[in-house]
């Protein structure tokens, strides 16, 4: 895992992470549809995401360029709390450590000393992920999804401003 910066954007083991922009939009929710089935972001969902000041999104490709991930992240209207709004990685491209790479790309563009988000209880997955990368439950949000599943929130303190240290 080189880690390495590379014109502009960030890679890891030749895949690149860079904002991703409306052009995108096909392909994110293509993507989103085969991680997240009934649950993916819809256009307009991904319409709102892309085009809100504040959001940030970002694509994960791979060498020869075809989508392996997206990311975004922000604040969303009527909450104070900045969100991690979605992470979700190519099924070809799981298990390398692209999923933690792109949280943690996501996590240095968002601003603020604490970071939340919201997980299905059953994603025992996404939950090792967020465990491991220094989320803790905060609560429950009980029949949170649409088929009944509850929602586990986290949420994940950093020093603030970055590189602070804490007395
Ligand atoms: C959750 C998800 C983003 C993880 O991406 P990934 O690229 O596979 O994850 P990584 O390779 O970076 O692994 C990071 C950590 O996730 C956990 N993890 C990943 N795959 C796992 C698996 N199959 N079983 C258990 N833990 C797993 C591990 O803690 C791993 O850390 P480790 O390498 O120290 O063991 C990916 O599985 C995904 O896109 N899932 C579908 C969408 C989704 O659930 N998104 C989150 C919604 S909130």
């Amino acid at each position: 895992m080189d880690g390495s910066l590379s014109a502009g954007a960030e890679s890891l083991d030749g895949y690149r992470v860079m904002p991703a922009a409306l052009r995108d939009l096909r392909a994110v929710r293509r993507l989103e549809k085969l991680i997240f089935a009934g649950e993916a972001y819809t256009y307009p969902d991904l319409l709102f995401l892309f085009l809100r000041p504040g959001i940030i999104n970002l694509k994960l490709v791979t060498p020869d360029n075809a989508l392996a991930g997206f990311g975004s992240g922000g604040r969303l209207p009527g909450s104070p709390r900045v969100w991690i709004i979605s992470l979700g990685i190519h099924p070809d491209h799981q298990r390398r450590g692209l999923g933690r790479f792109l949280l943690e790309m996501c996590e240095a563009r968002l601003s603020g000393p604490t970071l939340f988000l919201t997980v299905r209880a059953d994603n025992e997955r996404a939950i090792t992920l967020y465990r491991r990368s220094g989320y803790r439950q905060i609560g429950i949000r009980y029949s949170y999804y649409s088929d009944g599943e509850d929602g586990i929130e986290m949420c994940k303190e950093r020093p603030w401003p970055p590189g602070a240290s804490a007395r």
